[in-house]
């Protein structure tokens, strides 16, 4: 997987996923773009890259913003001339609360960061793919895109509504020879996890990552690292035909209806 002479384009670079990513397709030698609302996480990847000696540029943005979109767009064709990566990946987890209570402003927040920051990214990012007759997108569900779970109805809505939107996409460019995929990550070892362990049990959040665990075959949360694998591959020419599909790295919580914990051991 060699990205040299690449440009990739990570919106929430500066988070747990995003920031990974960033590292990965800048080892593989890609020029790298961090988006991020947060100048301080944002700035701070780029930090990380610099001392590592690689080329890349801070752009603060919010996603959900068309005009900030627009600018983030601009602002890597005026410094690299190209886009060929990108990495649709900034979001947020909203208020833990069933949906009787789920406050109305917070589920507006969730729809335009997770799903219409997701849309906007594309709808400015596809039109230069296209002039270029190549690119790939990778955009970030979560496995709150395939199924459902207490608590969390504007988060789950707005990735099962992502996972839709990238089969969209990839229908309208795959003749053109773009490539548009969605990923699904179960929990993921980052701060949104911290966020909402802290929201389920504020007293007792380990208890969370415990029962969070034993739901999963593996045993474990995901790496930030093993997720950012997964999109760089996604982007990457070993993943020529695969398109307008979603991928699920989340340790086996999906694809079991039950994770053996409590069985006797071998
Ligand atoms: N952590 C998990 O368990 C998990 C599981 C499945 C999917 N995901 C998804 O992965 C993606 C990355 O999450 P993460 O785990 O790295 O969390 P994170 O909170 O560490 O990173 C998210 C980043 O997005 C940025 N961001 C938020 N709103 C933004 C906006 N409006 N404009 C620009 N940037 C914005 C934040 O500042 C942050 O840097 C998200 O889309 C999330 O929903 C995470």
């Amino acid at each position: 997987m060699d990205f040299t002479g690449k440009v990739a384009l990570i919106t929430g670079g500066g988070g747990g996923i995003g920031r990974a990513a960033a590292v990965g397709f800048a080892e593989r030698g890609a020029q790298v773009v961090v988006v991020d609302r947060d100048a301080t996480l944002g700035q701070g990847t780029a930090d990380i890259l610099h001392q590592q000696g690689r080329d890349v540029r801070f752009i603060p943005a919010d996603v959900s913003k068309s005009a900030d979109v627009q600018n983030y767009v601009k602002a890597t064709l005026d410094a690299y001339g190209r886009i060929d990566c990108f990495f649709n990946n900034a979001g947020i987890e909203g208020k833990t609360a069933p949906i009787m209570d789920y406050d109305e402003e917070m589920f507006d927040r969730v729809i335009a960061i997770n799903l219409r920051g997701v849309f906007l990214g594309m709808k400015h990012v596809l039109p230069v793919m296209l002039r270029q007759g190549s690119g790939a997108v990778v955009n970030t569900a979560s496995i709150a895109g395939l199924v459902g779970g207490p608590g969390m109805s504007a988060y789950i809505a707005s990735k099962h509504a992502v996972i839709g939107l990238t089969k969209s996409a990839s229908a309208d460019v795959a003749r053109f020879g773009l490539r548009v995929n969605a990923i699904c990550p179960g929990p993921v070892d980052t701060r949104m996890m911290r966020s909402l362990e802290a929201q389920r049990n504020p007293e007792d959040p380990d208890a969370v990552i415990a029962a969070n665990r034993a739901a999963i075959p593996s045993g474990r949360y995901a790496t930030a690292e093993e997720v950012a694998n997964l999109a760089i591959y996604l982007c990457s020419d070993l993943a020529g035909s695969i398109t307008g599909t979603q991928m699920v790295i989340d340790g086996g919580r999906t694809g079991s209806a039950g994770s053996g914990v409590g069985l006797k051991p071998r």
